[in-house]
């Protein structure tokens, strides 16, 4: 999947500054094994938007209020789990929303899969990465709810025990890897739970993956979209249900194809083509 990789194109300066198919059998909100949560009530929406204002990520406003959503909708005592953090942009959303759960942030921070035309050789920035990441989380008053997994996606399985009511995958955007957090971490989502993934339909990666676990599986109902955060509620599909489910799938397909065109176009510095697709040349499509 080498073409896959190198869609993944940004020099760092336009990085913003600003701000899986289940076996789902068994209790939803089993309440022996997640720890007492705090009483505290969830941030509001503006509060949360204002603490990740200085956080670099690639989380737009619309991302972090549907995020915030599907975690202030979480029982107490449930568990949100979050595949990629970062710098923690979304991990604090997360966190800000759902102090009645136990939230599990999941990233190696090894300096692979960083971001846009981030794959490889990144190793200098993990350090420093992981540590922005605990003082952001500090700063936002988090860190000490949320447990951090440094481990990637493929080996933490073992490191979270039971059920996930919301799923928030945006790590590796390869094809392998992505479909993997999707199919293997989505057979975890209980009954009901969200599945949210970044970058669909804008990754060529993400967007394969998700087309060939979710699109047309029937296991995960596609609800919508902000921008390239596209969020599932985990139910079982009849036949027309499934069918109709991938249909809503291949309506994306043009914003997909335009999200491609967009990368070409910023990558080979085609002007002619960013204007053609009424694009500003510059933003990186997430
Ligand atoms: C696009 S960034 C995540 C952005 C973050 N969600 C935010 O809101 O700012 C991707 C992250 O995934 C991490 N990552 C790469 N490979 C991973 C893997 N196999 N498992 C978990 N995380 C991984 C990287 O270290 C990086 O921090």
């Amino acid at each position: 999947m080498v073409g896959i990789e190198t869609e993944e194109m940004l020099e760092p300066a336009d990085r913003p500054q600003r701000g899986p198919m289940s076996d789902h059998t068994s209790d939803p909100h089993p309440a022996t094994d997640v720890p007492e949560r705090s009483g505290a009530a969830p941030r509001a929406l503006p509060e949360v938007l204002d603490a990740i204002a200085d956080v670099e990520g690639w989380l737009t406003e619309a991302q972090a209020t549907r995020l915030w959503q599907a975690a202030t909708a979480v029982p107490s005592g449930g568990r949100i789990v979050e595949i990629g953090s970062f710098r923690g942009r979304s991990t604090i959303v997360l966190a800000l929303a759902a102090p009645q759960a136990e939230v599990v942030a999941i990233d190696p921070h090894a300096g692979n899969d960083r971001g846009p035309q981030e794959i490889h050789g990144f190793e200098d920035a993990a350090d420093e990465d992981f540590e922005v990441f605990h003082r952001n989380l500090a700063a936002a008053g988090v860190d000490e709810r949320v447990r951090h997994v440094r481990r990637f996606s493929s080996e933490a399985l073992t490191e979270v025990d039971g059920e996930i009511d919301v799923l928030y995958v945006d790590g590796a955007h390869r094809f392998g890897p992505a479909r993997d957090d999707i199919v293997r971490w989505g057979r975890r989502v209980r009954p009901g739970g969200r599945l949210l993934v970044h970058d669909a339909f804008s990754s060529i990666g993400v967007t394969l993956a998700l087309l060939t676990s979710v699109a047309v599986g029937a296991d995960f109902e596609y609800v919508g979209r902000d921008g390239s955060l596209v969020e599932y509620r985990a139910r079982s599909l009849t036949p027309p249900a499934r069918a109709a489910n991938l249909g809503r799938h291949l309506l994306q397909l043009p914003w997909f194809l335009r999200n491609v065109l967009v990368k070409v176009a910023i990558v080979t510095r085609l002007r002619p083509l960013a204007r053609l697709l009424r694009h500003d040349g510059s933003t990186w499509p997430y």
